[in-house]
């Protein structure tokens, strides 16, 4: 049996991946400041279902990823890190860069340096994101592409975030995994997030926010292969990886209102709007060495993802979860 660190365990991929850690007979300790980014209730019921899950097994500590103290009571004694907490979203990082830099990469660091502070390497998992590959028009996007180009604040957080651990692993010899997400969805998907806001928008009949003319392609993948390839990589760490996880295939905006309308069997009404700053044309992951490293591939399909997730929202609503 493990023990497992996961930062931003409260959030929405960390209570994902600590939950199927617990699952599988892993001790979790999750660190998570509640950052008020989203509503805070929502993090504060991903807790009460690790608790549920993990019972003993499960310790959460209430603290900033920034706060050193913090960082090396929470590293103590652990076999392995997720490191999930961040500031996510783009648009919000255009606002804010200053805070982005903070939480994202001093915070990065703070918890590297805690690590190495340590007598005993445990590996380490990054959460970088496909946001990385900025404007780049080469699709698939593969790791070997350039990432020195990022369009927004956010998207440099985090490729400053896979130098800090590159650095940290040259000096440490620590194995450093950094997974590049793209756009992951499914049960308790951030609310600001495009699938999770249309649906409720859908459900409630106000107009859905359109950027663009539709033609923008993003490369969904569901939570549960996402956390799949999360595992695996703490499983199989070795030396400094980077790897891709996505759909490997991609979504048009225009086709996502369809798919979300016809799940929910609701008209959509568009409230046209101009391509936003920070926002990129594609995303589209290969994902071949995921496959051959990790024996990762994405195995959930759109459409079963997006009933996944409206089956979820709507019995959250039912139950007065989500607004
Ligand atoms: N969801 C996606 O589609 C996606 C895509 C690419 C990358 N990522 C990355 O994956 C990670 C998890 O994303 P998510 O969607 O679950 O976001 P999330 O906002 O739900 O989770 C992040 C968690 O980190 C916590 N946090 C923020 N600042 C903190 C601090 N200073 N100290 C301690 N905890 C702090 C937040 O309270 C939150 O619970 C992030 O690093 C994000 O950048 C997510």
């Amino acid at each position: 049996m493990n023990r497992v660190l996961v930062t931003g365990g409260a959030g929405f991929l960390g209570a994902h991946v600590a939950e199927q850690l617990l699952r599988r007979g892993d001790r979790v300790r999750t660190l998570d400041n509640l950052d008020p980014f989203y509503d805070v209730r929502i993090k504060r019921r991903n807790l009460e279902r690790l608790r549920a899950a993990g019972g003993a097994h499960h310790e959460f500590v209430y603290g900033d990823l920034r706060d050193a103290r913090t960082c090396a009571r929470v590293v103590d004694g652990v076999d392995g890190v997720v490191h999930l907490a961040a500031l996510a979203g783009v648009r919000p990082s255009i606002q804010d860069p200053g805070r982005y830099m903070d939480v994202n990469v001093t915070g990065s660091q703070v918890l590297l340096s805690a690590l190495a502070g340590q007598r005993r390497q445990v590996p380490v998992v990054f959460a970088s994101s496909s946001s990385v590959y900025g404007g780049n028009t080469k699709v698939p996007f593969a790791e070997s592409d350039p990432v020195d180009r990022p369009v927004s604040p956010y998207a440099a957080s985090k490729k400053a975030g896979e130098v800090l651990c590159h650095t940290f692993h040259h000096l440490t010899g620590t194995p450093v995994t950094c997974l590049r997400f793209f756009t992951v969805y499914g049960p308790g998907q951030r609310p600001e997030m495009a699938i999770h806001q249309f649906t409720r928008r859908l459900v409630s009949g106000e107009a859905l926010p359109f950027f663009g003319d539709g033609s923008t392609r993003r490369d969904y993948t569901y939570v549960d292969d996402v956390v799949a390839g999360v595992l695996a990589a703490l499983d199989r760490a070795a030396g400094y990886r980077i790897y891709n996880l996505g759909g490997a295939e991609t979504t048009s905006l225009a086709d996502m209102v369809r798919i979300l309308a016809e799940a929910l069997d609701r008209p959509a009404r568009l409230e046209r709007l101009p391509e936003q700053p920070g926002d990129v044309r594609i995303t589209y992951a290969d994902t071949t060495l995921a496959q051959r490293d990790l024996g990762w591939r994405a195995k959930v399909p759109i459409r079963e993802g997006v009933q996944r997730f409206v089956a979820w929202y709507l019995a959250e609503r039912a139950a007065g979860g989500v607004a």
